[in-house]
């Protein structure tokens, strides 16, 4: 099974990147689950949008459409997605109800230095895949509170807990995406 996995942040230390590297951790060996680079997308615009797109906006159409399913890990910017994320679902998402997200089983995720952990965006992020048609794991949400101090200098998630909670997640997600 192949999984693509985007993060909504851009930055080097990205805790949702290093969220969707952790995950990796908690698959069968038959999963591969490989992040998406978001750097190289341009700002949406539909006069770049016709048969000919910006080639980082086709690798990640292909990516998408050669992917069983998506997993996505958002920062909460201002109660919200980033704008990073919202730009590249915006791309992804035309032609309207017959893109390369339409019908894509996706996972949502999010991790905040708060201790809401970014679940408003994740809310938010819900809305936004609604109108894609992009079905989303419905249970039970993670969101990775304090995240700052979540993981260890090799980038481990330290929190045994944490650990179970998101094996779990990460084995009922998967066994949903195989089920589409
Ligand atoms: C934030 N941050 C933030 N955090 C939060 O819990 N709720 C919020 O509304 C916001 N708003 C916000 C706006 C902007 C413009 C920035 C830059 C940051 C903090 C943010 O979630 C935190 O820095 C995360 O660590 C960002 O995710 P990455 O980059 O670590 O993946």
């Amino acid at each position: 099974m192949k999984i693509l996995a985007i993060s909504g942040s851009l930055r080097k230390d990205s805790l949702n990147t290093q969220l969707l590297r952790t995950v990796a951790e908690f698959v069968d060996q038959g999963t591969s689950i490989d992040v998406f680079d978001l750097a190289d997308i341009p700002l949406y615009n539909g006069d770049l949008d016709g048969d000919t797109k910006p080639a980082p906006v086709q690798a990640l159409l292909d990516a998408i459409a050669d992917a069983d399913g998506m997993l996505i890990a958002t920062p909460e910017y201002n109660y919200s997605v980033s704008g990073v994320l919202k730009n590249a679902i915006d791309w992804a998402s035309r032609p309207a109800f017959n893109s390369v997200m339409c019908g894509k089983p996706t996972g949502v995720m999010s991790s905040s230095m708060s201790t809401l952990g970014g679940a408003r965006a994740q809310v938010h992020l819900r809305d936004v895949l609604a109108a894609t048609l992009t079905p989303v794991y419905l249970a039970p949400d993670f969101a990775l509170v304090s995240a700052h101090t979540a993981f260890d200098e090799k980038g481990r998630l330290v929190d045994e807990a944490t650990r179970d909670f998101l094996q779990k997640y990460m084995r009922g997600y998967t066994q949903w995406v195989a089920s589409q």
